[in-house]
């Protein structure tokens, strides 16, 4: 089955480096059949559209804002990345929620936006270490969930991309073993249904999946892709973790 590879800059690779960056990619990614994502910083968004030019690459935003147009000094819109031939947006990053203060309320604006438009939502969701060893890691996922998908339709869920990434494994070094992982994001495809979204839809791990890690996770049940940071910084990296099928 294919997978979801995808890379979460974050804020890193201006224009030059993001170009630089897609060009050596490029001729590494060949043979692999995994679906690659790459989410650039918004001003290297279009750099990245052309340097990728026909490949099969698809280039997202790591944020973007509900409103068409208007007074939202900072923000971009989602008319301005359909322009720009940008079709996925991260929402709900724990970044956003912990260091921005994005709340539930915001991105459930956000991702209806989004999936009004026509574009593919990754909506990102996550329990906090505390949160896990207290035995609250579903209660916390359900009610980012439940917030995160209010009033969206079940077909319209169709269309949406779940990033499950323990806030306690981002960044950190520390992953959640395979089987952990699995477990959790197995767990979510029935809270999915409860809520009457679509459990079928593609369900990527996040926090701090690296080439070492990447067979392991990918080959896990529930597990459809990887949201990489770190370890999509460097060209090599972040193509052998595309060409996992063959380690
Ligand atoms: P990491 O980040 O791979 O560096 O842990 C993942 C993410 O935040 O999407």
């Amino acid at each position: 089955m294919t997978k979801i590879i995808a890379g979460n800059w974050k804020m890193n690779h201006g224009p030059r480096a993001a170009k630089a960056f897609i060009e050596k990619v490029k001729p590494l990614l060949g043979g692999s059949d995994d679906q690659i994502l790459l989410f650039p910083p918004a001003v290297s968004l279009p750099a990245a559209v052309e340097a990728v030019g026909d490949a099969a690459i698809s280039i997202g935003a790591q944020n973007v804002y509900f409103a068409p147009n208007g007074a939202f000094t900072g923000e971009i819109s989602i008319p301005m990345l359909r322009e720009l031939g940008v079709h996925y947006c991260l929402i709900g990053h724990s970044e956003r929620r912990r260091i921005f203060g994005e709340d539930d309320g915001l991105l459930n604006q956000k991702l209806q936006a989004v999936l009004a438009a026509g574009l593919v939502p990754v909506f990102c969701i996550g329990e906090q270490l505390q949160e896990r060893e207290e035995g609250r890691t579903m209660a916390v996922l359900s009610r980012q969930l439940q917030a995160g998908l209010r009033d969206v339709k079940g077909v319209e869920s169709g269309r949406l991309i779940i990033a499950y990434e323990p806030v306690w494994a981002i960044g950190t070094g520390k992953t959640a073993t395979a089987a952990e992982a699995d477990e959790t994001m197995g767990a979510i495809r029935p809270l999915l249904s409860s809520l009457g979204a679509d459990a079928s839809l593609p369900i990527l791990y996040g926090g701090s999946a690296k080439p070492e890690n990447a067979g392991a996770l990918l080959r896990q049940r529930h597990i459809d892709g990887l949201l990489i940071g770190n370890a999509s910084l460097e060209p090599e990296s972040f193509a052998e973790m595309a060409h996992w099928r063959e380690a």
